[in-house]
């Protein structure tokens, strides 16, 4: 089975207008066609000018959050029509810098990816242990359960067109990774969940990244794992030449 491979930038709270720009021209003449898709997830305020800069290349661009309604009375948000329209194709929900500082849910990451999957926005869905999980063992199963969650009544037709990031949070930001084996066997893991819910078929055409501390010198040991299609980086996307080096990672 062929997935689809692809490597994210998150830009987190990130870059003025100026600096996406100027970032997406940079950075699209260092990865001429690649067979690994390439997404850069920015903030709102540059969706609109990076999406048109990068209309003529192969990176796409998205959000890294929206809201879980449609439209209405609500100060401050942004809903997933508005990114669309904004040139969005993709959102990243569920980040653990979400869950951790603004409190989100399963249940509410859930209503996102069903709101963004209608509105036709690609989801990116997060999850991750923190290291008092990884360390009590409980790794599996607090996987086991973001996943069922988040993604509860999804169906298989839309499943198909989710990308999980498995981001170990004692792992972003912090310069450590896991090894890309024991990433290798927490990925068939979450296959496994999924194949057990929605079927083989769906679990097998599911793009699942791995997020968390990626740089050049590591990228290629992730990548040439079976259940790794893909990358999502953090502080390594922040310089054009740093992130060419991670999806060049062949070279
Ligand atoms: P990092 O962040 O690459 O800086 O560890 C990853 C992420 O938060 O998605």
């Amino acid at each position: 089975m062929q997935r689809e491979r692809v490597i994210t930038g998150n830009w987190k709270m990130y870059k003025t207008i100026d600096e996406a720009t100027q970032f997406v021209t940079t950075l699209s003449s260092l990865i001429p066609e690649k067979e690994v898709k390439v997404y850069l997830a920015v903030p709102f305020t540059a969706i609109h000018a990076a999406a048109e800069c990068a209309a003529a290349t192969n990176i796409l661009i998205g959000a890294q959050n929206m809201s879980d309604v449609s439209e209405g009375a609500f100060t401050g948000e942004v809903a997933a029509r508005m990114l669309k329209d904004a040139g969005a194709q993709f959102v990243i929900l569920g980040h653990s810098e979400r869950r951790l500082f603004f409190q989100e849910t399963n249940s509410f990451i859930n209503k996102k990816l069903k709101r963004a999957l209608d509105e036709n926005l690609q989801p990116i869905l997060c999850i991750g242990e923190t290291l008092e999980e990884k360390e009590a063992g409980d790794t599996e199963s607090v996987l086991k359960e973001q996943l069922l969650e988040s993604l509860e009544g999804l169906q298989d037709s839309n499943l198909v067109k989710v990308i999980i990031a498995y981001e170990p949070i004692w792992a972003i930001g912090t310069g450590k990774t896991a090894s890309a084996e024991v990433v290798q066997n927490i990925h068939a893991f979450c296959r496994s969940v999924i194949a057990r819910e929605w079927g083989d078929d769906v679990a097998q055409s599911m793009t699942i990244q791995y997020g968390g501390s990626v740089k050049p010198s590591n990228a290629a040991s992730f990548m040439l794992e079976p259940d790794i299609d893909g990358l999502l980086v953090g502080s390594a996307s922040l310089d054009p030449i740093v992130f060419s080096q991670i999806v060049n990672y062949q070279n």
